[in-house]
C-alpha cells in the first residue's frame, strides 16, 4: 500500500513531534514569551503508537521523533521502544537540541535508536546565546561526545543565517570532520516568529563558496539521490562530506515524502500547510484504526504543490516551527 498524492508523490516518511516545549528559545524557530500545551493535550506514548501502527500498512517506513524539544518528554527513550517492532518501519531518527542527550543517550541507544540529528549552529558560546536566548552550548558538547562513544551515526543541524553562518560554517565544518559527523546547513526559512526577510538567507551556494574556499574543495556525493531535501557533497580529501537542506533556493517540494503529526494530534501534509486535521479524538477511541487511516489518506491526497517560499502567495502559517515539529 502507498500514501500517494495527486501529484504522484509517495509519502513514506513520518515526522512525528512529541512536545511543543522546548529549553532553548531559538529567535528563528520560537518568540521568548511562548504559551505551550498543556500536558493533557499532548498524545500519549501509547497514542503516538497507535497511529504509526495504523500509518505503517499504509507505507510509512520511516519515523522521525521531534519537537519542541523531544527530550523534555520524559523516557522518551520508552516510546523508541514502542516504536522499534511496529511492523514495516525500517528507520528510526530523533532531531535534538542535545541539551538533555548526556544522560538520555544511553537509554536511547539500548532502546534501539541509532540515528542522530543534533542541532546547533555555533561553536561560539556569545552566538549560540544571541540566536538560542539561553546558555547550553558546553551541554550539547558534553552530549555529542557521550552519542559518539556510545556508537550512534550523527548528523549536525546548523540554520544559515546571514550575519551569523559566515563565522560559524567553518569552525562547524572543522568540528564534524574532526568528529566523523556529518555536517547539514538548513536554509532559513520564513516559520519562525520573527520577520523573515530573504537577505537572511545565507544560501546553499555561498555556503559551498566559502567552505571550498576556507575548508576543502568539495564533489557531488556518488551515492546522492537528486530528490533527497539535502544535496551532498564529499570533500575532495574524503574527510567527509557535507549536505545543505536548500529549501529556499532549491524547494524539494515536488519530490517531498513527508506527513506529519503534531504533539496535539493533528495530521498535516506540509511544515507550511494552512490546514490541518484532528486525530487525537479517534486515538483516544476505541476500534477507530479505519478511520485514523482514512484521515491520513484523504490529508495526504489533499497535499498542495509546494509551499511557494519564492512566490507572492507565500503565506506564513499561523503555528511556528516549535508547535508544529521541526
Ligand atoms: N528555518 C530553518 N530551520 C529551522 N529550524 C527551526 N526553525 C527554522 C527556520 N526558521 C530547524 C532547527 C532544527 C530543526 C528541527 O529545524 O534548527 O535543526
Ligand atoms: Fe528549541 Fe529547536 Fe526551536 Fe531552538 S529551533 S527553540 S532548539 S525547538
Amino acid at each position: 500500500m502507498t500514501l500517494i498524492d495527486s501529484f504522484g508523490r509517495v509519502h513514506d516518511n513520518l515526522r512525528i513531534s512529541v512536545t511543543d516545549r522546548c529549553n532553548l528559545r531559538c529567535t528563528y524557530c520560537m518568540p521568548e514569551d511562548v504559551t505551550f500545551l498543556d500536558r493533557g493535550e499532548l498524545l500519549t506514548f501509547e497514542e503516538i503508537t497507535k497511529f504509526v501502527r495504523v500509518a505503517a500498512p499504509l507505507g510509512v517506513n520511516k519515523i522521525r521523533l521531534t519537537g519542541g524539544e523531544p527530550l523534555m518528554r520524559k523516557d522518551l527513550h520508552k516510546l523508541v521502544r514502542l516504536l522499534v517492532p511496529i511492523p514495516g518501519i525500517t528507520d528510526i531518527g530523533l532531531t535534538t537540541n542535545g541539551l538533555l542527550l548526556k544522560g538520555q543517550a544511553a537509554a536511547l541507544r539500548d532502546a534501539g535508536l541509532t540515528r542522530l540529528n543534533v542541532s546547533l549552529d555555533t561553536l561560539d558560546t556569545g552566538r549560540f546565546r544571541e540566536l538560542s536566548r539561553r546558555d547550553g552550548l558546553d551541554d550539547v558538547l558534553a552530549s555529542l561526545e557521550e552519542a559518539k562513544a556510545l556508537g550512534f551515526a550523527i548528523k549536525l543541524n546548523a540554520v544559515a543565517i546571514r550575519g551569523f553562518i559566515e563565522h560559524d560554517a567553518v569552525p562547524l565544518a572543522n568540528y564534524c570532520r574532526e568528529n566523523g559527523f556529518e555536517l547539514r546547513f538548513i536554509e532559513y526559512m520564513p516559520i519562525g516568529a520573527e520577520a523573515w526577510e530573504r537577505e537572511k538567507c545565507f544560501l546553499a551556494h555561498e555556503l559551498l563558496e566559502l567552505l571550498e574556499r576556507e575548508v576543502s574543495p568539495l564533489a557531488p556525493s556518488p551515492d546522492y539521490d537528486p530528490r533527497a531535501p539535502a544535496m551532498e557533497f564529499d570533500y575532495a580529501d574524503r574527510r567527509g562530506s557535507v549536505g545543505i537542506i536548500a529549501s529556499v533556493s532549491r524547494p524539494f517540494c515536488k519530490s517531498c515524502n513527508r506527513i506529519r503529526l503534531t504533539a496535539d494530534g493533528k495530521v498535516r501534509n506540509c511544515l507550511f500547510a494552512h490546514d490541518e486535521v484532528d486525530v487525537k479524538a479517534l486515538l483516544r477511541s476505541e476500534g477507530t484504526e479505519g478511520a485514523i487511516a482514512d484521515t491520513i489518506r484523504r490529508n495526504v491526497a489533499a497535499k498542495w504543490e509546494g509551499h511557494e517560499i519564492n512566490s507572492a502567495k507565500f503565506v506564513k502559517p499561523t503555528r511556528t516551527m516549535h508547535a508544529i515539529g521541526g
